[in-house]
């Protein structure tokens, strides 16, 4: 695993961007694996600004996210399709045809699931994947305690991810109890990954991933065995971790 260590959150934010910039110009017709959350919000400006100064081309670049809630539709600013067209998409020259979300709105729980898997199979699998960290070691929304053999499927959010995902919503009884989230499977397929993590609360788990014991207990910890993994990050959050 490479670790790199980035001063404050905007430094980390360069640096994960500058590895998608090279993921894109090393392969114009790649497909990124794209996350949520806060944390890869700053990474997703630096690529705005290097595409409108002309340095990046997405336009045969495709998308896959990670994870959606289920219930909320495109329009609600709460899921995750709202985010990315908000953060990135809006401002690149992607095509939104080529871009791809869970369907939040589909009703059948297995259909939904096995659609998203065609997906990633049809695109020939995600050449980037990119990954924040939940504070109970989440990745996309596999929960402690997720089978590492899951693909694409369903699942009860926990209280924890309720409670700090509610910031972002009018209550906490706003917050979806369920969403679609590719498996740890579906993650450990992608032939590279670059986790982003930022913030003292991150220093913790992010010990506990990467360097405790591999468990479905702490979901992220699973990486240990993928063999080509980035950990970028920001000195609070990296904080005492080994380099
Ligand atoms: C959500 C997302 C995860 C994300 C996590 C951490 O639960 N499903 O993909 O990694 O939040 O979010 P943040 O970056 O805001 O700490």
């Amino acid at each position: 695993m490479r670790v790199y260590c980035a001063a404050d959150y905007y430094h980390a934010s360069r640096v994960a961007a500058n590895i998608i910039s090279a993921q894109v110009i090393m392969k114009p017709d790649c497909v990124l694996g794209l996350a949520t959350g806060s944390t890869p919000i700053g990474t997703y400006e630096q690529l705005i600004r290097w595409y409108e100064k002309g340095d990046l081309d997405f336009s045969q670049v495709h998308s896959i996210n990670l994870d959606e809630y289920r219930g909320l539709s495109p329009e609600n600013d709460q899921s995750y399709r709202y985010f990315m067209n908000k953060h990135l998409f809006d401002s690149i020259n992607i095509d939104k045809k080529n871009t791809f979300v869970p369907d939040g709105l589909e009703p059948d729980k297995e259909k939904a699931c096995r659609d998203y898997e065609d997906i990633i199979h049809a695109h020939g699998g995600v050449d980037l994947q990119i990954l924040g960290l939940g504070h109970n070691g989440h990745i996309g929304f596999n929960e402690p305690g997720s089978a590492f053999e899951k693909e694409t499927h369903c699942v009860t959010l926990s209280e924890n991810t309720r409670q700090a995902n509610a910031r972002f919503f009018a209550s906490i009884d706003e917050v979806p109890t369920e969403a679609y989230t590719m498996g740890i499977k579906s993650i450990m397929q992608a032939k590279k990954i670059v986790v982003i993590v930022s913030g003292e609360s991150k220093n913790e788990i992010v010990k506990r991933a990467f360097t405790g014991p591999i468990t479905p207990e702490v979901p992220a910890s699973v990486l240990q065995l993928h063999n080509d993994v980035t950990l970028v990050g920001d000195e609070a959050a990296l904080a005492g971790f080994p380099r």
